[in-house]
């Protein structure tokens, strides 16, 4: 059994975890920083960066303390080495590299994307590779065949923005704040999913890919027709975002030969429409659907620690010239989607 303490800080979340090879989570520690973000309507790299610097110190103590372990006892120390904002990806590296060389531990840099993509295992144990992968978060929007530790197929990718960056802007556009997920999720949950038309980009479409810019426009259009309410708006749009989600996976399923099950993972796995919907999509398949709890769902350090726990045990450990990476794409085979502003 090994024991990892993780890092994670490539967005707006600074974190730490102590977790083992054998599931278990000994302590973890969670800093948002919304309200330091909120007045801005979206996350500001340099203030996130600042806040990590202050913030991520303290909470490694406080997972120390809190399982009772010291660091001389953990077997490796895990980090986000990216993808995400650099300068947060760069504070937790460069933290990890200073415990691994003060303790002399080995490092294992984590890609932010494997840590969402294996999180399901650690609430799911029965959960076996390959597995179907929807990773919905605020800067992706793949299907994933996950074939096992490091082997990962893209079969399809947003060409424009991630399913979180629609939720959030959608929430802007509307008033409704920040984080805009939850936001709209809320607002959604008193109107009418049918009330506003709204398009669903590339659903039937033959290419497997996800496109979200046409309905942020039309979201825009809606609000400003003054014909409908924020829930309506919120609803209709949150219906169109299932829809889509529903149709890429119908396609990437009759892709993804031998899956033992559709899983969910990412932010935007928190929102419940989206879980019904595809848990009924896996039944129709004869698939278990799994999604991991909310909280492993968005950004944590847990899951840094468990995909740095299977790491490890596999032997894959990371020398300290390890680099930080705003972008790091989990399949680097995949062929590019077309469009400019193509997310890793
Ligand atoms: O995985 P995550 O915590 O961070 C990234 O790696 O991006 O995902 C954050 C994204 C945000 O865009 C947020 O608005 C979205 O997940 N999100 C939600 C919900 N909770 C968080 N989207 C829809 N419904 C929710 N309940
Ligand atoms: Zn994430």
């Amino acid at each position: 059994m090994s024991l990892i303490l993780g890092i994670e800080s490539s967005c707006d979340e600074t974190a730490a975890a102590l977790v083992t090879s054998e599931r278990r989570i000994l302590a973890h520690r969670l800093a948002g920083q919304e309200a330091a973000h909120r007045p801005y309507g979206g996350v500001v790299p340099e203030i996130a960066a600042r806040a990590h610097v202050e913030i991520l110190p303290e909470l490694i103590e406080q997972v120390l303390h809190e399982g009772q372990v010291e660091l001389a006892e953990v077997d490796a120390i895990a980090a986000t080495a990216g993808p995400g904002l650099i300068g947060g990806v760069m504070v937790g590296l460069v933290t990890a590299k200073g415990l691994a060389l003060a303790a002399n531990k080995p490092l294992v840099a984590v890609n932010h994307l494997e840590g969402h993509a294996l999180s399901p295992m650690l609430s799911s144990p029965d959960l076996k590779f390959p597995y179907l992968l929807l990773l919905v978060s605020g800067g992706h929007c793949q299907l994933l065949l996950v074939a096992g530790v490091g082997r990962y197929r893209r079969l399809a990718t947003t060409i424009d923005d991630a399913a979180g960056e629609a939720f959030d802007k959608t929430a802007k556009l509307l008033g409704l704040g920040f984080p805009g997920g939850p936001a709209v999720e809320r607002a959604a949950a008193g109107g009418d999913p049918q009330a506003v038309p709204l398009p669903r980009p590339l659903v039937g479409s033959g290419e497997p890919h996800f496109s979200f810019a046409g309905l942020k426009s039309a979201v825009l259009r809606a609000k400003e027709s003054g014909r409908y309410s924020n829930a309506d708006i919120a609803a209709s749009f949150q219906q169109a975002v299932v829809d889509c989600f529903l149709d890429r996976t119908r396609l990437a399923l009759e892709a993804a030969d031998g899956a033992t099950a559709l899983v969910v993972a990412g932010g935007v796995a928190a929102n419940a429409e989206v879980r019904t919907a595809l848990k009924a999509l896996a039944a129709g398949h004869g698939l278990p659907f799994v999604a991991p709890p909310l909280w492993l769902c968005t950004d944590n350090a847990a899951m840094i620690g468990w995909a740095g726990a299977l790491r490890f045990d596999a032997g894959l450990v990371d020398g300290l010239d390890a680099p930080a990476r705003a972008r790091w794409p989990l399949d680097p085979e995949a062929e590019k989607a077309r469009g400019a502003g193509v997310k890793a």
